[in-house]
């Protein structure tokens, strides 16, 4: 039987991760989140570029292509495995990775690594997976594809919200600056830019239950089922 994709995308904090991993319980699919990839990219460029006696120094862009460089990375159940090891996601998600994630992932060379690593991982397998070009680039031929929207400031709540519940510190107005950019320099860029791919349902998640975005997905996914059942009856 063919393999099934369905690609979720859409701008942060719109709701993808919680939404995608639900769906993909439901559905019985694997669940995998572009972003850890490239925000472990960041996290390693960041390490590469540590002074060992100044902590952080200028980001170079020459360690962009030692970054992914004879590494292997796997996401199952959740979790990243580097060099078959499990990665500690919250290293992932601190405040300098937000920051530096998006200029990071503007590089054609780990663009292309992340690219080619997501597709192998999804080539034999039914995938929800979820980022900002899988519809567009990575898996462009994806049984479905949607793209999620919210406001920004529902979204800077949401966002929030979670880094408080884990403790990490923060102000409302950095959290909202920090998406307004990430949005800006992710549709903005030349290769892989943020857009909505033209076969794809689009949710505005603002005043919706992740429920309801799960409820649509899945009326949209039955009616692309019955599209396909008719057409086949048509040959
Ligand atoms: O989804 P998340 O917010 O964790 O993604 C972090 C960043 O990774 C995004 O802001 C974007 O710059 C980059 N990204 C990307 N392509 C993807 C997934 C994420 O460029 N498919």
């Amino acid at each position: 039987m063919k393999v099934r994709h369905i690609a979720i995308d859409g701008v942060a904090s719109s709701g993808k991760t919680t939404v995608g991993k639900i769906l993909s319980k439901k559905l019985n699919y694997e669940f995998i989140d572009s972003g850890l990839f490239y925000r472990f990219a960041t996290y390693r460029v960041i390490e590469l570029n540590k002074d060992p006696l100044l902590g952080m120094a200028k980001l170079s862009k020459d360690k962009y292509k030692e970054a992914l460089s004879g590494i292997s990375i796997d996401f199952k159940d959740g979790k990243l495995y580097v060099d078959g090891l499990e990665f500690p996601l919250h290293l992932l998600r601190q405040q300098m990775v937000d920051e530096l994630v998006s200029p990071v992932s503007e590089d054609a060379s780990i663009r292309e690594s992340i690219t080619s690593i997501l597709r192998n991982i999804a080539s034999n397998k039914n995938v929800v997976m979820v980022g900002r070009d899988i519809g567009s680039v990575v898996l462009k031929d994806a049984f479905l594809k949607v793209f999620l929207t919210a406001t920004l400031e529902e979204r800077a709540k949401r966002r929030f919200k979670e880094l408080i519940a884990n403790g990490v510190e923060t102000t409302f107005s950095k959290v909202y600056e920090n998406l307004k950019l990430r949005d800006m320099v992710d549709s903005s860029r030349s290769i892989a830019p943020l857009i909505v791919p033209k076969d794809a349902y689009v949710i505005d998640t603002t005043d919706k239950t992740v429920e309801e975005v799960i409820e649509l997905i899945l009326t949209f996914m039955k009616a692309k089922e019955y599209a396909l059942q008719h057409s086949k009856n048509n040959i």
